[in-house]
């Protein structure tokens, strides 16, 4: 079944009254999309009404967009919806299958260096093209929790493609975060904006730095997983809803042994383990060279791409 198109009122929800629909609306939970993907207890939080109370609205809203049990068939129909964005290499993209795809979480991993800012700034630019170039004609937000977006960047590669500068920038909603409660909330707020601002793409840049900060150690290790799952899972849930990319950066070690202490940092590491998603191991190559490799893709085959990055931006070697 398809979402119908007609923007619905909350109080067609069983259980929104008037009051209850003008506290969530206040909330930012302004679509059944958001009501859907929202726990109980925040419901229960902003509403006032019980936990159970909340647990009813949201399972009506999923009922109403269909969330659930799927036939075959309807997952099949959903596949054929999701859209690739281009990552300005043809051969990366066809490594990903068309490029990265909506509706779920593509993870870029490697070392310092190896390219995922440069690649994250390029998505935000391409996101922005007509569909024939391979864009979404959407807007970016980007949350960058290391302090490296760089506008200079997102101008020289705008220019690269003929496109506005100022008016790419201007499709650019950034956010720094500062710790990971900060980088969770702002993935909250996401949910207010993405349909708002027509965001066909999120970027998080990175997503484990935070984590590995305020969790350090194997001791912490299992508390740092099981609060990055639940990033993710909400990540997971905005690209399925929303139709969108959510790209995530990753910086690992490649030399394990020269970083004891953080047994995720093994070559190969992944936050993705147990999410849906590409992922895509990156790698220095000689200069300006960049080698990806597909990781583990549900229905990719494995292999190995060179791209390059250059000051127009990320292209073929
Ligand atoms: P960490 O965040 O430290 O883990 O690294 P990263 O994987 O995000 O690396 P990033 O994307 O920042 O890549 C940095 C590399 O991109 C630099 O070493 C340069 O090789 C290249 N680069 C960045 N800006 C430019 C540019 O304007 N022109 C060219 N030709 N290369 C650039
Ligand atoms: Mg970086």
């Amino acid at each position: 079944m398809s979402k119908p198109s007609r923007p619905r009122d909350l109080t067609d929800l069983p259980g929104v009254g008037p009051a209850t629909a003008e506290k969530l609306l206040e909330a930012g939970f302004k679509t059944f999309e958001a009501i859907a993907v929202a726990s109980p207890q925040e419901l229960s939080a902003v509403t006032g009404l019980s936990v159970a109370a909340a647990q009813k609205i949201i399972a009506a809203a999923r009922e109403a967009l269909d969330i659930g049990f799927k036939t075959a068939d309807e997952i099949y129909a959903r596949r054929l919806k999701v859209a690739k964005l281009t990552t300005g290499s043809k051969n990366l993209d066809k490594l990903l299958g068309g490029g990265v795809e909506t509706q779920t979480i593509t993870e870029f991993y490697g070392e310092f260096g190896t390219g995922k800012t440069q690649l994250c700034h390029q998505l935000c630019v391409n996101v922005q093209l007509p569909r024939e170039a391979g864009g979404l004609e959407g807007k970016a937000l980007y949350i960058d929790s290391e302090g490296t977006f760089r506008p200079e960047r997102i101008i020289a590669m705008a220019r690269a493609l003929n496109l506005d500068p100022q008016q790419a920038l201007k499709n650019i909603i950034v956010a720094r975060a500062f710790n990971t409660d900060h980088q969770m909330l702002l993935v909250e707020k996401a949910k207010e904006l993405v349909p708002e601002q027509n965001v066909k793409l999120l970027v998080i840049d990175s997503i484990t730095g935070h984590f590995r900060a305020e969790y350090p150690g194997r001791e912490a290790l299992a508390a740092r997983q099981q609060k990055l799952n639940r990033h993710l899972h909400e990540l997971s849930r905005l690209a399925d809803a929303y139709e969108l990319c959510v790209v995530a950066t990753n910086q690992v070690m490649a030399r394990p042994d020269m970083f004891f202490g953080d047994p995720t940092a093994a070559v190969g590491g992944h936050i993705l383990a147990h999410a849906p998603g590409a992922r895509v191991y990156l790698r220095k190559s000689k200069g300006e060279k960049r080698i990806a490799r597909l990781v583990d893709s549900p229905y990719l085959p494995e292999g190995e791409v060179v791209f390059m990055i250059t000051d127009e931006g990320v292209r073929d070697a």
